[in-house]
C-alpha cells in the first residue's frame, strides 16, 4: 500500500476495485500498472484453478469470464469471455469477474459445463480444462444458448494437446439446444451420476439466482457500479487514467511530453502480438467513455472506436441483412471471425488493430485491409485540436497519432455493382494471421461482360510493409471484362511482377506469397463471376468450407474384470473441472521464496567475452545474479550412463542461441523476468551456425550409432542387401525430410527447490523423478537421500518433461543453495521453447529395389538424426526393426547417424524415431507405387509380412493382424472403394479442388527395456478400509492414475471410490524409471495387480478363518479390521522387475484418411478419418480411445502445421510463441473422426490382457501426408504431371500450394470440353507449352 503521489487532483483515487467471485477487492499502487488479470487472480487473490500458458492470448487457458459496463445500454452490463492474461488488472476496475472456481466444485456441486467435460472423457491432463469451460460459460453467457455451431465455433482460440478435441467438441455440444439425441442422453446420465443441487435438489443448469454454492450470484451490479467515473491513479512515477469523456483523453494526451509513452488501453489484446511496445508512463484506459462505443445504424453506418471486434461482427450480420448497400457487411463479416479467436475478439477493438497496424507496418491486419477495401473513413482527433477531422485508412498511415485518438468509423453503402471479396489464407484453420490477406473491390457491369467500369482495389497484407495496392494491375484492369480470360491472365501475371514480398525467415516464402496473391486474385474473378463459369471450374471461387464436425467410437465393454474394462472418467477430472487440481505453479508460495529468470545467449556459436549483470542487480527486488561458478558440481543436468554433459549454465562457449547464461533471482517472477533482459553479454569468436541436417553432413559432424546387435558402429543388415539391390529389375533412389515439433505441454517446465534441514524438498514438473533427483545431486554435489521429491501431476509431458526439464531445476537448485532460499522458476513460453530442444529432426536417404507388383527386393535406408549440439537423446539406435512396418523386406540394410548442430539437445518426443521410420517405409510405398503406376495400398498389400518369417530385430508374428483383421474391416467400415470412386468422380467435376485418400497400416514392437520398471505400493488403512497406492509412473494425462485404481479395485474387490492415488515421490518410486514409451501404465498397473495379490495372500488366510468362525464371508471393513488386530501388515511394495513381468507384444492399427485441397490456396481439409486400433482388452475404453485421438491429433500437427523456423544468420529460434507455432485447434481435426477399438482382440502377454495406447496412433497420423500426396496427384496429372515429388515434412498450406506448381497460364473461365456460357476465350491445358508442364513443380 502506498501513499498518493504527486500529481493529485480531484479526479485521483488510491485504489481500484474489482469483484472476483462474488468478493470485492482492491488494487493499490503497489500493483505495477502492467499487472494482468491473470497475474492478480493467481498471485494476489490466490486463485490459481485459471492456469496460464502463453500469454499471449494464443491458448485460452487462462479464460475467465467478465461482467463489464455495456455502454451501449445505460446502466447496463454485459458479460463476455476474455483472456486474463491479455487484460490489465486496473483495466478491471468495476467489472464482476467470474473464475472457475465460481462455478463449482466438489463441495458445492458442479455447473453442467463442468459435467459433461469430466462425463465425455474430456480431460486428459487437465491443464486445459479450467479454460475449455470458462469459454463456453462465457460464450453461454454472451448469447443465453448455443446451438452445436456455435459451441464448434466456440473453441478457436483454447489448444488441447492431449485429447485431440473431440470428446471436448462432444461434451459441450451435448449443451447445444440441437445437440443430438444421442450426446443429450449421455449428458442425460451423467448428470444423474452427479449430485443435484444441494439448494433445490434438481440438476444444476449453472444459472441459479439462489446464491447457492456452485451457482452464479447476480446481484451484484451495485457494488461494482460505483467506479464508473472519471479517474486516475498514480502508479509510482506512472500515470494510468480513466477518463469518461473525449475531452478527458485529449485533455491528457495534452500534457504528454516529448520523452513520455502513452498507452491508450482498451482490450490490451495487441501486446500478444507486439510484446516489447513499452514501457509506458502514462496508460489511458478508455472503457469508460461512452462516445467509443457509439453505434449508428443510418447511413453510413459508423462505429465508436471502442467496439469489440465480436460486436462488430454482429452489427455487420445486422445491417448487411437490414439495409440496402450493406450487403457487402456479410463479407467482413466473415473476414472478421477469422480474426484472432472469440476470447481476443470480445476484448479487442477495430481500433486497436488499426493502431497495430500504424505502429508496425509490417503487421498483416485483416480490419485494415477489410475496411480499406470498404472504403472507410476514420475520425481522427488531436489532442490540440478542437475538432476531429476524417481520413480514410491510407491517410491514417501516414497520420502522426502521438498525440491523436482514433474516434469512430464511417462505412458507406455500396452501389449493387460494387462487389467486395475478401481473402486469408493462414498456417491452420483459425487463431493465425494472414500469410498473405486480400481485398479486391471491383464495379462491374454484368451487361458487357462484366467488365470494370473504374479503377478496381487489389489490395494484400502480408507482401512487405509498404505493399498495399497493386497499382499497375489496378490501372491496367480499367474498362477490361472479366470475362475475357486474356485479361485475367494478363493481370495475374502483372500482380506477380509488381509484387516485392520481403524475405524474412519466419515468414513464408516470396515465391509462395507471389502465387498465392495472383491466385486469390483469380479466385475473385471467379467469385464474382458466379455462375457465368463453367462448374468444374466454379469451386476456384469458393475456399474450402468446414461442415460441422461428428464423431463416432466402437469398442468392447468387458464386463467380466469390472471395474477394470469399463469406461469410467480419470479419476481426477472432476478436481480437474473445477481448477482444483494442483500443478507444481499453482502451489503457494512460501513467505521467503524467491523466482528465477534465465539469461539466454543471442548467438548460436561463440565465446563469451563478459557478462554486466550490474544494471539487473540494481533493480530494487533482485536479490542475486546465478552463474556457472555459483554451480557446486558438476556443470551438468545430464546424468544417464554414457550421457555427455548437457550445461546448467555456459561455461566459456556458447553452443546454441537461446543457451542460459546465468539466473536473475528476484523477489517476485515480473522483477525476475525484467531485470533479466538488463544483462549485458558480450561474445567473440562468433561462428555462423550449423543448423540443419544437410549443413552438418557438409561440416562432417556425422556419427554412426552403435549397432545393439554386434556392438559395433555399424549398419543392420539382414539378408543380403547390396547383391539384392544389384539383382532387381527396379531401383529407387529418394529422400525424406521430417521437422521436429514442439512438444507443447500447456504446463510450462517449472522448477522449485526448498532448502530444508537434512537437503532440499524439489518440486519438478518431470516425467522422471529419479533422474531429476540425480540431477540435482549431480550438479549441487551433494547425496540423492538429501533430496525428496514428489510429483503431483503434470499438465502434459509428451517426453519433453524427460529431462528437459532438469535444466531448469538444476538452475532454481543452484540458486536456492547460494542464496539459502526457496526459488521457483516457471519458464515463460518463449524460454520454454529456445532453451531447450524439441522432437529431433530427421533426414531419410534410400535405395530400394523392388519387382514388377512393387514387392520388396532390397532396401537401404540412411536415418540420420539431428541431436542439436549434444547427442544424448536420439532415438534412431532402435529403429531398424519399426523402419519394416507391417511389411517383409528380405534385405534390408539400415544405417543410423546422428548429427551435431548449434541447436540446444533434442530429445524424445511422443513415439519418438517410431513414427519417422514408419513414415520413411511408407514414403519409399508411395514411390515404388507412383513408379510402377498403381494404387499404393496395393503395393502395402503385395508387401504385408506373412506370419513366421523372421525379420529384422522382430520376432516372426503369429498373424498379420492388420492384413486379415483390421484392413477388412476398415475398408468395410470407411466404405473405402465406393469412396475411391466418389473422389474420382468429385476430382473430375472439380479443377481446383480435388481429394485425396489413403490408408497406412502399423505394426508397432511393444518390447519392454530391462531397466523399466517402477515401484508401487499399496496401502490399506484399517480405519475405513479405504486404499492409497503410490507408484514410480506420473500422471500427465495418459490415465495411469485411473487404470492403476481400476486394477486395485478389481484384484480387491472393492468399489473405486475406495481407491486413492497419491503423489507419485522418490521415496515409494525410489528409483523408478522414466514414464514414457507407454511402459508406465503397463508396468504400474501390473505393479499394482502383483502387490494386490500378495496383500491378499495375508488377507485371505484371515478371511477364510473368520469365514470359518462367522459361517459367511465378512465385509470388506471386517475383514480389514481383523486382520489389522491380527498384526498383519496392511501394506506391500512391489518392484517391476519381478518375475511376473509381462511379455513383450504387437501393436496393430491402420488408418483411412481423406483430405481436400484448394489448390489455388494451398489449404486442406481432413474430410474423414477411421481409425482401427488393436488395443487387446482395454482397460479403460475411453482412457485409450482418449490416447488414440489425442496422439493422432498430435501427429497430424507434426506432419502439417507445426513448422520450426531459424534465423540462419543467429540461430535463434523464430517460432518461438503461439503467433508463429501452430499446433492443430479443434477446428484442424478431421471434419469426421471414428475411432475402433478391434474387437475380440485378447492379448495373453498384456497387463489382463489389454494393450498400451499411447503412442501407436501417432504413427498412423502419417496418413495425412499420403493422403494430401493423392490429392495434388489428382491435380498434377490432370495437367500432364505424373512425376515423383518429394514431400518434406511439415506439409504446410504453402507446400500444398508449391507441390500444386500453379501457373497464371492455366487460369481459365471455362474448361475445353465445356461449351462456354458466353463469349468467352480460354486457355486450355494442351495449351501449355509441355516444356512447362514436365518438372514444373518448384519444390522438386
Ligand atoms: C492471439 C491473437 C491473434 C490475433 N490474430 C489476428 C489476426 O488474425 N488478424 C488481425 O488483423 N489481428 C489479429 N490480432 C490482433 C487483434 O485484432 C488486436 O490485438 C486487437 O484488435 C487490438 O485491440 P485492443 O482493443 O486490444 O487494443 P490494445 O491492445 O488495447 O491497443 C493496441 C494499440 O492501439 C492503441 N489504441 C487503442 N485504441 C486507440 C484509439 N481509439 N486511438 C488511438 N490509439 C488507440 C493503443 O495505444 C495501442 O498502441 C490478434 C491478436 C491476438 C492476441
Ligand atoms: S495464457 Fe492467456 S491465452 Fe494463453
Ligand atoms: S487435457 Fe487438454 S492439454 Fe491436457
Amino acid at each position: 500500500m502506498t501513499t498518493m503521489a504527486s500529481g493529485e487532483d480531484d479526479t485521483s483515487v488510491r485504489r481500484i476495485r474489482l469483484m472476483v467471485n462474488g468478493q470485492n477487492y482492491t488494487v493499490t499502487p503497489d500493483v505495477p500498472p502492467w499487472t494482468t488479470l491473470i497475474d492478480f487472480l493467481r498471485d494476489n487473490v490466490k486463485l490459481p484453478g485459471t492456469k496460464v500458458f502463453c500469454r499471449e492470448g494464443g491458448c485460452g487457458v487462462c479464460t475467465v469470464v467478465a461482467t463489464i459496463p455495456d455502454q451501449e445500454v445505460d446502466a447496463g452490463f454485459k458479460t463476455i469471455g476474455i483472456n486474463a492474461c491479455q487484460t490489465l488488472v486496473y483495466a478491471c476496475a468495476g467489472w464482476r469477474i467470474e473464475t472457475i472456481e465460481y462455478l463449482g466444485d466438489r463441495y458445492t456441486g458442479y455447473h453442467s459445463l463442468q459435467k459433461a467435460l469430466s462425463g465425455f472423457y474430456g480431460t486428459q491432463c487437465g491443464y486445459c480444462s479450467p479454460g475449455m469451460i470458462m469459454t463456453m460459460y462465457g460464450q453461454l453467457k454472451s448469447h443465453g444458448t448455443l446451438n452445436v455451431n456455435q459451441v464448434e465455433q466456440s473453441l478457436d482460440g483454447n489448444l488441447c494437446r492431449c485429447t485431440g478435441y473431440r470428446p471436448i467438441l462432444d461434451a459441450f455440444k451435448s449443451l447445444a439446444v440441437d445437440g443430438s439425441k444421442h450426446l443429450k442422453d449421455k449428458l442425460a446420465d451423467i448428470e444423474d451420476a452427479y449430485k443435484s443441487c444441494p439448494k433445490t435438489g434438481s440438476i444444476c443448469k449453472g444459472s441459479c439466482k439462489s446464491g447457492s454454492v456452485g451457482c452464479r450470484q447476480e446481484n451484484q451490479e451495485e457494488d461494482i457500479s460505483t467506479q464508473l467515473e472519471d479517474f486516475k491513479i498514480n502508479v509510482g512515477s506512472i500515470q494510468w487514467y480513466r477518463p469518461v469523456t473525449i475531452e478527458g483523453i485529449k485533455n491528457v494526451l495534452k500534457k504528454i511530453q516529448q520523452d513520455e509513452k502513452v498507452y491508450i488501453v482498451v482490450g490490451n489484446t495487441g501486446q500478444g502480438v507486439y510484446k516489447d511496445d513499452g514501457p509506458y508512463t502514462t496508460y489511458i484506459n478508455t472503457a469508460n467513455v461512452k462516445e467509443l462505443y457509439d453505434i449508428s445504424l443510418n447511413v453510413p453506418l459508423a462505429m465508436g472506436a471502442n467496439v469489440s471486434l465480436s460486436r462488430a461482427i454482429e452489427v455487420f450480420e445486422h445491417v448487411a441483412a437490414t439495409y440496402p448497400g450493406y450487403q457487402y457487411l456479410r463479407v467482413l463479416q466473415s473476414h472478421w471471425k477469422m480474426v484472432a479467436n472469440v476470447s481476443v475478439r470480445n476484448a479487442g477493438s477495430w481500433a486497436g488493430n488499426l493502431m497495430l497496424k500504424h505502429k508496425h507496418p509490417e503487421f498483416p491486419s485483416d480490419i485494415f485491409l477489410t475496411l480499406l477495401g470498404a472504403g472507410a473513413q476514420l475520425t481522427v482527433n488531436h489532442a490540440d485540436s478542437p475538432s476531429a477531422i476524417q481520413i480514410d485508412l491510407e491517410q491514417f498511415l501516414q497520420t502522426d497519432m502521438s498525440k491523436s485518438v482514433i474516434l469512430s468509423v464511417t462505412l458507406p453503402p455500396l452501389t449493387q455493382d460494387e462487389q467486395i471479396r475478401t481473402f486469408k489464407i493462414s498456417s491452420r484453420a483459425v487463431n493465425a494471421h494472414a500469410h498473405v490477406n486480400a481485398c479486391f473491390k471491383m464495379e462491374l457491369d454484368p451487361t458487357d461482360g462484366y467488365r470494370i467500369k473504374r479503377k478496381p482495389l487489389l489490395l494484400f497484407g502480408g507482401i512487405n510493409p509498404d505493399f498495399i495496392h497493386a497499382v499497375q494491375t489496378e490501372t491496367y484492369l480499367v474498362n477490361k471484362r472479366l470475362t475475357d480470360v486474356v485479361t485475367v491472365v494478363e493481370a495475374a501475371k502483372m500482380l506477380g511482377n509488381e509484387m516485392k514480398p520481403d524475405a524474412k525467415p519466419q515468414d513464408t516464402s516470396p515465391e509462395y506469397r507471389i502465387s498465392l496473391s495472383q491466385c486469390l486474385f483469380y479466385k475473385a474473378v471467379i467469385g464474382f463471376l458466379g455462375n457465368r463459369v463453367s462448374s468444374d471450374i466454379r469451386s476456384a471461387g469458393s475456399v474450402l468450407e468446414r461442415p460441422l464436425s461428428s464423431s463416432e467410437q466402437d469398442f468392447d465393454m468387458n464386463q467380466d474384470t469390472w471395474p477394470v474394462g469399463k469406461g469410467i472418467p480419470k479419476l481426477e477430472s472432476t478436481t480437474q473441472i473445477s481448477g482444483e487440481a494442483v500443478y507444481l505453479d499453482d502451489i503457494p508460495l512460501l513467505h521467503n521464496e524467491l523466482h528465477g529468470a534465465f539469461i539466454q545467449s543471442t548467438v548460436a556459436n561463440a565465446k563469451i567475452k563478459s557478462i554486466k549483470p550490474s544494471e539487473a542487480l540494481a533493480v530494487p527486488g533482485v536479490v542475486s545474479f546465478v552463474t556457472a561458478q555459483d554451480i557446486p558440481g558438476r556443470n551438468s543436468f545430464v546424468v544417464n550412463a554414457g550421457g555427455r554433459p548437457d550445461s546448467v549454465f555456459v561455461g566459456k562457449r556458447v553452443s546454441y542461441n537461446g543457451q542460459a547464461i546465468g539466473l536473475i533471482v528476484a523477489d517476485t517472477r515480473d522483477i525476475a523476468l525484467r531485470a533479466a533482459k538488463l544483462v549485458q553479454v558480450e561474445y567473440e569468436d562468433i561462428k555462423k551456425p550449423v543448423l540443419t541436417i544437410e549443413e552438418a553432413l557438409k561440416a562432417e559432424r556425422e556419427e554412426m550409432v552403435m549397432n545393439t546387435l554386434t556392438g559395433k558402429k555399424e549398419p543392420y543388415t539382414f539378408g543380403n542387401p547390396e547383391d539384392a539391390l544389384k539383382a532387381s529389375k527396379h531401383k529407387l533412389i529418394g529422400e525424406i525430410h521430417q521437422g521436429s515439433q514442439f512438444h507443447l505441454a500447456l504446463e510450462a517446465l517449472a522448477g522449485r527447490v526448498i532448502p530444508i534441514e537434512d537437503g532440499y524438498d524439489v518440486f519438478s514438473t518431470t516425467q522422471w523423478p529419479t533422474e531429476t533427483q540425480a540431477a540435482v545431486a549431480q550438479v549441487l554435489d551433494i547425496p540423492a537421500h538429501s533430496i525428496n521429491i514428489s510429483v503431483r501431476r503434470l499438465g502434459g509431458g509428451y517426453g519433453g518433461k524427460i529431462s528437459r526439464e532438469n535444466v531448469v531445476v538444476t538452475a532454481a537448485a543452484v540458486a536456492a543453495k547460494k542464496v539459502k532460499q526457496p526459488v521457483r522458476v516457471t519458464l515463460d513460453l518463449s524460454t520454454n521453447m529456445t532453451l531447450v530442444g524439441w522432437r529431433e529432426p530427421y533426414l531419410s536417404k534410400y535405395e530400394v529395389g523392388f519387382n514388377d507388383d512393387g514387392k520388396f527386393e532390397s532396401l537401404k535406408v540412411d536415418m540420420i538424426s539431428d541431436g542439436g549440439y549434444v547427442a544424448n537423446e536420439v532415438s534412431v539406435g532402435f529403429l531398424g526393426s519399426r523402419l519394416q512396418n507391417v511389411y517383409y523386406i528380405p534385405n534390408l540394410l539400415f544405417r543410423p547417424i546422428i548429427v551435431k548442430t548449434d541447436t540446444a539437445a533434442n530429445t524424445w518426443c511422443r513415439t519418438p524415431g517410431t513414427v519417422e521410420a514408419v513414415a520413411t517405409v511408407e514414403n519409399v510405398i508411395e514411390h515404388v507405387a507412383n513408379y510402377l503406376k498403381k494404387d499404393p495400398l496395393e503395393v502395402r498389400m503385395v508387401n504385408m509380412v506373412p506370419p513366421a518369417v523372421p525379420r529384422l530385430m522382430a520376432s516372426p508374428q503369429e498373424r498379420n493382424v492388420v492384413k486379415e483383421d483390421i484392413l477388412p474391416l476398415l475398408k468395410q467400415k470407411a466404405m473405402y472403394s465406393q469412396r475411391v470412386e466418389e473422389i474420382k468422380i468429385f476430382n473430375m467435376e472439380n479443377l481446383w479442388k480435388k481429394r485425396g485418400m489413403s490408408i497406412v497400416p502399423l505394426w508397432y514392437q511393444h518390447d519392454y527395456p530391462p531397466v523399466f520398471s517402477y515401484g508401487i505400493q499399496v496401502s490399506i488403512y484399517e480405519h475405513d478400509g479405504t486404499v492409497a497406492v503410490s507408484h514410480g509412473g506420473i500422471e500427465m494425462g495418459q490415465g495411469i492414475n485411473t487404470k492403476v485404481a481400476q486394477v486395485v479395485a478389481y484384484k480387491l474387490g472393492i468399489p473405486i471410490d475406495k481407491v486413492i492415488l497419491k503423489a507419485s515421490d522418490t521415496m515409494v518410486g525410489a528409483n523408478s524409471i522414466v514414464t514414457g514409451g507407454s511402459y508406465g501404465t503397463d508396468l504400474c498397473a501390473h505393479g499394482a495387480k502383483v502387490v494386490c495379490e500378495g496383500l491378499l495372500q495375508r488377507i485371505n488366510v484371515v478371511k477364510e478363518a473368520m469365514k470359518k468362525t462367522g459361517g459367511k464371508d465378512p465385509t470388506w471393513l471386517e475383514l480389514i479390521k481383523k486382520c489389522y488386530t491380527e498384526g498383519v501388515d496392511l501394506c506391500q511394495r512391489y518392484w517391476t522387475a519381478g518375475k511376473e513381468h509381462p511379455d513383450n507384444y504387437e501393436i496393430w492399427a491402420a488408418c483411412c484418411l481423406e483430405v481436400e485441397i484448394d489448390v489455388l490456396t494451398g489449404q486442406y481439409l481432413l474430410r474423414r478419418a477411421d481409425i482401427i486400433e488393436d488395443c487387446g482388452r482395454s482397460m479403460n475404453p475411453y482412457v485409450d480411445i482418449g490416447q488414440v485421438e489425442g496422439a493422432f491429433i498430435m501427429g497430424l500437427g507434426l506432419y502439417t502445421s507445426e513448422e520450426v523456423k531459424f534465423d540462419t544468420t543467429t540461430g535463434q529460434k523464430l517460432t518461438n510463441g503461439t503467433w508463429d507455432y501452430k499446433p492443430p485447434t479443434a477446428l484442424d481435426i478431421p471434419v469426421d473422426m471414428r475411432i475402433t477399438l478391434l474387437p475380440n482382440a485378447a492379448n495373453p502377454q498384456g497387463v489382463l490382457g489389454s494393450k498400451a495406447t499411447g503412442e501407436p496412433a501417432l504413427c498412423c497420423s502419417y496418413v495425412v501426408v499420403t493422403a494430401l500426396r493423392n490429392a495434388i496427384t489428382a491435380f498434377r496429372s490432370a495437367n500432364g504431371n505424373d512425376h515423383w515429388f518429394d514431400m518434406d515434412t511439415p506439409i504446410t498450406v504453402e507446400k500444398v500450394h508449391q507441390l500444386c506448381g500453379v501457373r497464371p497460364e492455366q487460369f481459365m473461365l471455362s474448361a475445353k470440353e465445356e461449351s462456354s456460357p458466353t463469349d468467352f476465350s480460354f486457355i486450355i491445358k494442351d495449351q501449355i507449352p509441355k516444356e512447362n508442364s514436365e518438372n514444373f513443380c518448384p519444390l522438386n
